[in-house]
């Protein structure tokens, strides 16, 4: 079994980004499609935090992975991420284990990933400007991952830590990105709202024609980033599985009525497979709703193991009887 530690994982991942995008749209289509094993996850609150068991099994790659994800927003002032997960990932024509690598490389990768993945078939082509809300974990993968996908010429972050924004935007200008901190939401042509905030951070006000959101922080019933006004702004909806629609996002004004349920247009395996349509003029508002899926799970982790053996990446490991 080969065990592998987050900067093996970010090492295979950085080492192909396309592939890497290329194995989730793979296990997206398949979930959408109804093939393969990718049911709700159970999960618990615990005293500190939440935490998630998610199960995946892809036709499509042959492979088996379970992750076990947590959510504890006191870990950043011990030194430890907000999301610590690890992945076992299971091969499915024997059942013996493959690997065992940290989860919480694999889930920032992954999240942004499909963030990316939908601003490709829902982003206007000609997008050039970024607003990151949030520059944690999330807000890095997603500066990182959605100009490979559009021509990003200005990212503007903006985290309620402002530090934390000028950190961010600091090492993307280093990686060649006209970047800046800001104190207020910019418009922009594609937004990611990648917060801890259980209050709106992204506002009706705060959108033009054309722009594309990718909405990923809020999973709980009762957590919102986007106010009244900006839920009621989107012409078209694609969730990444149907357990978004639980999330408050798109819960609280589906139940008061505030947007019709054929809003939700599908999920994103759908338009990515051609099957829905993810935007239809320049001038939609369109949005991205995530709460993670396993289906990203196997896929990036299945991903990380066949580039990390091409690699040499990773310490083996004996489990055998
Ligand atoms: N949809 C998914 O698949 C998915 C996957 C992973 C994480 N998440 C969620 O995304 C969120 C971010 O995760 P992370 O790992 O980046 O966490 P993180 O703690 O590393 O970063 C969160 C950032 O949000 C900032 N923030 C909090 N409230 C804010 C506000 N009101 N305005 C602006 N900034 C604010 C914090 O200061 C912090 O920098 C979490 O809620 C997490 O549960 C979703």
């Amino acid at each position: 079994m080969l065990l592998l530690q987050p900067d093996d994982v970010r090492k295979a991942i950085e080492s192909d980004i396309r592939g890497f995008l290329d194995t989730l749209k793979r296990v997206l289509i398949e979930k959408s499609s109804g093939k393969g094993w990718y049911p709700s996850r159970p999960s618990t609150n615990l005293p500190k935090g939440w935490i998630g068991f998610m199960p995946a099994y892809s036709e499509e790659l042959g492979a088996v992975a379970v992750k076990i994800v947590g959510v504890f927003p006191e870990n950043p002032s011990k030194g430890l991420p907000t999301v610590p997960a690890s992945v076992l990932l299971i091969d499915a024509e024997t059942g013996v284990p493959l690997s065992l690598m940290d989860g919480t490389v694999i889930t920032e990768y992954r999240t942004g990933g499909a963030s990316a993945l939908s601003a490709e078939v829902m982003a206007r082509k000609d997008s050039e400007t970024l607003l990151v809300v949030g520059a944690g974990a999330q807000g890095r993968s997603h500066s990182r991952l959605i100009p490979e996908v559009r021509p990003i010429k200005r990212v503007f972050v903006r985290d309620v830590d402002r530090a934390r924004a000028e950190s961010l935007a600091d090492w993307l200008r280093k990686r060649g990105l006209d970047a800046e901190a800001v104190t207020e939401n910019r418009r922009a042509d594609i937004i990611a709202t990648v917060t801890t905030s259980k209050e709106p951070v992204l506002f009706g006000r705060d959108l033009t024609e054309g722009t594309h959101v990718c909405a990923v922080g809020a999973y709980t019933p009762d957590a919102r980033e986007l106010d009244d006004t900006a839920i009621t702004s989107f012409d078209r909806i694609v969730v990444d599985t149907a357990d978004a629609l639980q999330a408050g996002d798109l819960k609280i004004p589906l139940e008061r009525g505030l947007i019709p349920r054929d809003r939700v247009v599908g999920e994103l395996g759908e338009v990515l497979a051609g099957s829905k349509i993810g935007r239809a003029s320049p001038e939609e508002i369109t949005l991205y709703k995530s709460v993670g899926t396993s289906a990203l799970d196997v896929a990036a982790s299945f991903f990380v193991y066949k580039r990390a053996k091409e690699l040499g990446l990773g310490r083996e490991v004996d489990l055998s009887p």
